[in-house]
């Protein structure tokens, strides 16, 4: 299936983008492995015909708004964010009439519809550097809520965050970093800034999950309790075989991430199926959020 897949990729002249959470088999396949900044980055950049994108809805949207003349395939059909999900552009427009003079930031897990409402996109990676970037005091912060309280604690600006939020990181709690530091007392504790902030309190850092994979190789420590999705826990392992990784939770999976398996990353190149697309309206609005984002330092 492999050799079939590395064929099917230069006929086609694809590029496979995976997400850090991506089954070990699809990250070693893919061309570029990383974090949605990276990996929009990275969408933005290629020179392909053809996108496959192992991950969810709203990155192959993203790749699909960047480069609206390339074929961008989401091999898992159905593979969404649910925390995209959780704040329509209307509630968005609602939020933005109660605050008139704010800016409203949108974390790039949301819908292209709520990104065509937003003034830019954020990710976990650069969230503090593109609301500081902002000459607006106030911010609307949607959907993470535990993204805008993490933001805010390290802004001077004021963070109107929205009720969102990811079941895989929200669901971690003090107890079990307590309990994972008592087995593991030498482990330094990396947890992603969509826990909630009596999580991120106990931990030794926040990062983005590809932050956790810069982090890890640098750091003199050998151990680490992992506070992300345990996909992450591949790369690591892999990048750092003299290193010990333990997830903070083996229940911390993401469905949606672990649709994709090889099977559908063949497929989909056989078939150029199933497609994702965003209307020329919203994908115009929307691209300027996020090449607004992309422009930030
Ligand atoms: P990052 O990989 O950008 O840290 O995002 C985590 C995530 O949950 C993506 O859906
Ligand atoms: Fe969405 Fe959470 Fe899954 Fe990331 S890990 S895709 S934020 S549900």
């Amino acid at each position: 299936m492999i050799e079939e897949i590395r064929a099917l990729k230069e006929e086609k002249n694809a590029v496979i983008l995976a997400h850090n959470y991506q089954i070990g088999p699809v990250q070693d396949i893919a061309d570029y492995v990383g974090d949605s900044l990276e990996l929009s980055r990275a969408a933005a950049a290629t020179d392909c015909d053809v996108i496959i994108f192992c991950g969810v809805d709203f990155m192959a949207e993203t790749a699909s708004i960047l480069s609206p003349q390339k074929t961008v395939v989401l091999p898992a059909s159905g593979a969404c964010c649910p925390m995209a999900h959780m704040i329509t552009a209307d509630q968005l427009r609602e939020v933005k009439a109660a605050y008139p003079d704010a800016a409203a930031v949108c974390y790039v897990n949301s819908t292209a519809e709520v990104k065509a409402e937003s003034d830019i996109c954020c990710t976990s990676a650069n969230g503090v550097a593109v609301v500081n970037s902002l000459d607006q005091r106030q911010i609307i912060f949607v959907p993470d809520g535990n993204l805008g309280k993490y933001v805010a604690r390290h802004t001077k600006k004021e963070i109107i965050p929205w009720t969102g939020y990811c079941y895989v990181h929200d669901r971690y709690t003090p107890d079990e970093v307590r309990e994972a530091r008592r087995l593991h007392p030498k482990a330094e504790v990396l947890v992603h800034p969509e826990c909630r902030p009596e999580v991120i309190d106990l931990a030794d850092y926040a990062y983005s999950t590809s932050g956790m994979g810069k982090h890890a190789q640098k750091s003199i420590a050998s151990e680490f309790i992992i506070g992300t999705e345990v996909g992450m826990l591949y790369r690591l392992k892999k990048e750092n075989p003299d290193k010990k990784f333990y997830p903070l939770s083996e229940k911390a999976i993401c469905e949606n991430m672990k649709k994709t398996d090889l099977g559908k990353v063949l497929l989909a190149l056989q078939t150029l199926e199933p497609q994702v697309k965003v209307s020329q309206e919203i994908s115009n609005k929307a691209r300027r959020s996020i090449e607004r984002m992309l422009a930030v330092k």
